[in-house]
Parts: structure tokens; sequence; C-alpha cells
């Protein structure tokens, strides 16, 4: 759908309006068309479209897909608290050491990197979120809820799926007679969203009241409670409750995909990763770990970053914004209440912002060995525009910088080979799903520790972790 959508505002301009079912439709062209009106203008261009399947699956706490209005508000404000520039620095001990955990998982069976990825932001975000560490509250499985629940939002809120979301009246059909699916289906599923907002919250605060919980965003937002009437704190709870949750649902497999898509761009532009673990190598030595303290000196991993959240886009059409009041830009008028398509996948690809597209070149964002202020970067694209941008942007570049700097400093990625023995070219093979977030789809690569000394770095970093923890 994004190609088709280039494609259209190629051939039509940089606003195409669309008539879907009487829903009208503007599809932004350009990263300067959506910076104009869902950033310059955010006041009225930060609603949400009204989604059926989201009321029937039981999504309705999620802010991310809630209009414009008080919910969103108070729900937004207290994730922002936990996730602003400052904010973020308190979660560095946990990313580094679940990135330690995840690099002697990686040594031991590099076969499944595809899922100790999908263990590592699990973990970074619940321990995060609710205090809770899964390696060792090992009760519930917190990160099948997540997968689980995960799946179910990406069918949800796939554009185009359902009928239902043009046709609202539609929701009035009886769930037995054909056509009625979507209700059996969004039944299915809402007991398992129900469990991803209830079941980490009520394991957090028995933790608490238990006195062995951990510091995390549900123990800082249930301090704030105290205080407040119990009106007040029980809907003071409700919301911290969505907030902790919406940061579990937008946070890891976006992140995940993102990290997938550095395996395929580091198998595939060897000069790349040679580059980076050179700078790893002058800057930190055989001797340790990169660190958090070290970013300033690692400009090239960090454009390394930047150039993985534009290569391929884990969010290409993203979530659609909504126009409160009608509008006139560029002498068309926007009606009120129209769908504002944005095109994070067509701007991150546009040669006129980043030539050479296709390419991995981190060095696009480089001048004089330092990020160069004049490029535009990737992350003012990919999290969104204006109110509406992603909360976890810094939290999730963070993590990014954690596992990306200890991998390449630790570990070599190879393409796989095939039968003759030939590299696998994976920047060719390997397709985007498509859905609300895209992801690569399943490929296998070689991991290895780069030395014998990496090996030894990881386990006995690996050892500190267990003992600090023990
Ligand atoms: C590489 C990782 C990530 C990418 C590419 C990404 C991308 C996005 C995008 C494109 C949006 C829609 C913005 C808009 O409508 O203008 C969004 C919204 C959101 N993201 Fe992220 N995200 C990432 C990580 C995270 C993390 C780590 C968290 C939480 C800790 C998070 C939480 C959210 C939430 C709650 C929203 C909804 C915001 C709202 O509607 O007000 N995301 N993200």
């Amino acid at each position: 759908m994004h190609v088709a959508f280039r494609d259209m505002n190629t051939k039509y301009g940089d606003i195409v309006y669309l008539n879907v079912c009487g829903q009208p439709m503007i599809v932004l062209g350009t990263h300067e068309a959506a910076t104009d009106l869902l950033e310059k203008r955010s006041a009225n261009y930060s609603g949400r479209l009204f989604s059926v399947m989201s009321i029937l699956s039981g999504w309705e706490w999620l802010f991310s897909v809630t209009d414009y209005g008080t919910q969103w508000r108070k729900t937004r404000r207290l994730l922002h608290e936990y996730m602003h520039p400052n904010a973020v620095k308190q979660y560095r001990p946990i990313q580094e050491r679940e990135v330690t955990k995840y690099l002697l998982r990686l040594l031991e069976h590099p076969e499944d990197f595809l899922h100790h990825g999908r263990h590592l932001f699990g973990a970074i975000t619940i321990r995060a979120g609710y205090g809770i560490d899964v390696d060792t509250d090992k009760e519930i499985d917190y990160l099948e809820i997540a997968e689980r629940a995960m799946a179910a939002f990406a069918v949800t809120f796939l554009p185009g799926k359902y009928l239902v979301e043009l046709v609202p009246i539609l929701r009035y059909l009886p769930s037995c007679i054909p056509g009625g699916h979507f209700k059996r289906e969004a039944a299915e599923w809402s007991p398992i969203v129900r469990k991803m907002r209830e079941v980490p919250w009520n394991a957090a605060m028995t933790a608490l009241r238990e006195g062995r919980g951990l510091p995390s965003m549900a123990s800082g937002l249930l301090e704030r409670t105290s205080g407040l009437d119990p009106e007040a704190a029980a809907e003071q709870v409700e919301f911290s409750k969505d907030a902790v949750a919406a940061a579990y649902t937008g946070g890891a497999d976006t992140t995940l995909s993102t990290l997938q898509n550095i395996y395929v761009a580091m198998a595939s532009f060897p000069e790349v990763q040679k580059r980076a673990q050179a700078e790893l190598d002058a800057v930190v030595g055989p001797h340790r770990l990169p660190t958090f303290s070290d970013k300033e000196d690692l400009p090239y991993v960090t454009a390394l970053i930047k150039e993985s959240l534009r290569w391929r886009p884990v969010s290409p059409l993203a979530l659609i914004h909504v126009s409160m009041e009608e509008d006139e830009y560029k002498g068309f008028c926007i009606p009120k209440r129209s769908a504002m398509v944005f095109n994070i996948w067509a701007y991150t690809q546009d040669p006129r912002l980043y030539p050479d597209p296709q390419a991995f070149k981190p060095e696009r964002y480089l001048r004089d060995g330092k990020i160069d202020p004049d490029v535009q970067d990737p992350a003012g694209i990919a999290f969104g525009y204006g109110r509406r941008i992603c909360p976890g942007r810094h939290f999730a570049e963070a993590s990014l910088f954690a596992v990306v700097s200890k991998l390449l400093h630790t570990m070599s990625i190879e393409p796989p080979r095939d039968e003759s023995g030939q590299p696998i070219d994976l920047a060719k093979t390997v397709k985007m799903t498509h859905g609300i977030i895209s992801y690569p789809e399943p490929f296998e690569c070689i991991i290895k520790p780069r030395s014998p000394e990496a090996e030894t770095l990881i386990r006995n970093a690996c050892s500190e972790v267990e003992a600090a923890s023990a």
C-alpha cells in the first residue's frame, strides 16, 4: 500500500484526495507536507480514526489508537514523564544488563538469534515498565502474552483488512452469519489483549505489596496516587495501567524489527560492519564492552543506527492522523475529519533527501567525522509527527545503541551460504512483511564471536551481571 500511495503522489502531486466510502483521505507525498500539517499545525491534526475493531477486540485502553481528547492527553502525559530524554537515562543499567545476557545467548545458540532479539526487547520493556525480570520470575510467561497480543494487534489494525472499519453499521451483524467473522475473531483476541494490560500490572502490584518490587514505571506511577482521594486514585491507577501497557505494546516489536534489519544490513554490507568495528576497536579497545558513555565518540555507530531507521522503516504507513477542523493548505481544502496518511516509507526512500536510498550508507549522516546537521535525521520521519510523535523514541534509540554497539564490538555477522557455498545477498532476498509493524521475513545469518578475547569478554560481563543480581 505504501508503494501504491507513493506512485499516486508521483502521478497526481504531493497532496492527493481520496474518498473511501465517504471517508475523506488525504495522502501526503512528502516529508515537507507532513511536517507543514502534522507538525506545524499539530493542534488540528492529532486525531485518530474511530476503529470498531479496536473496541470489539478490547484495545479501547490503548491511547495510540484513541482519538484526541482527555483519555489520550492524560495517558500520554504520564508516559512522557518516564520517556523524555533525561528520564530514559534511568533505564541504561537495565538496557546494558539485558544486552549482556543477550550476547551470551547469541554466543551459545547463534542460530536462534531472531528469538533472542524478541526476548531481549520484551525483557527490557517489562523490566523498565513493571520491575519484572522475566528470567527470574518464570511463573508467568509475560513474553508469550505480549507475543500473542501483538499478533492480535497486527491483524486488528491491518489497514483494509476489515470492512466494518469503513461501514461501522456492520458491527450489529450477528457473529454467526457469513461476514460476521470479524466479531468471532475480535472475541477470540479480547482475553489476551486484556491480559496484556492486566497481568504484568497485577504482578508488579503484588511484588510491591510483598516488598520485593523493583523500581519501575509502574512503581513510580503508583507512588503518585498516594495522597489522592480514593476515587481520584482509582482513576489514576487506570490511566497508569494504560500508560505502561501502551509502552509494552508500542515498544518491543518496533525496536525488534529495527534490530532484525540491522542483521540483514550487516550481512549484506560487510564494509559497513567492518568500519563500525574499526571505530569500536579504536575507541573502546579489546578489554571492555562499550557503554553509553562512549556514544559521543562513536559517530559511525550512531550514524549506522540512524540509517537502520531509514533503510527499511518498520512502520511504513504508521498510524493515520485525523484533522479536527476544516483547513486549507497550498490552495487545497482539507475537510474536517480527514484521514491524513503520511508515508514514512516514501519519505525515507526519497532520493532528494537520501541519494541512492536502497544502499545502507551510515556515512551519509557524517561530515568531518561528526553527525552532519544538514542531513535530515531519519528519526524525524520514522517516529511520526507532531503531538502524536512516538513517545518512546529516546528509549528505542538508547536500546538500539546498547545492543548495536555491544553486538558489533564482539560478534561478526555474515550472510548464509547457498548449496554451492556462495553467500546469499539478504538485502535482495529478504522481503518485509505487510502490516502496521513490518518485519523482515525469517532469514538466517552466520554469527560468530570476533575473537577468543571477545568471547571471554562476554562471559566475564555475564558473570558480573549474574553476581550483581544474586
Ligand atoms: C524503533 C522503534 C520505534 C519506532 C520506529 C516507532 C514508531 C512509531 C510511529 C511511527 C508512531 C506513530 C506516530 C504518529 O502517529 O505520528 C509511534 C507511536 C507510538 N509509539 Fe513508537 N516506535 C518505536 C518504539 C517505541 C517505544 C520503545 C515505545 C514505548 C516505550 C513506543 C510507544 C509508542 C506509543 C505509545 C505511540 C502512540 C503515540 C500517540 O498516539 O500519541 N514506541 N511509534
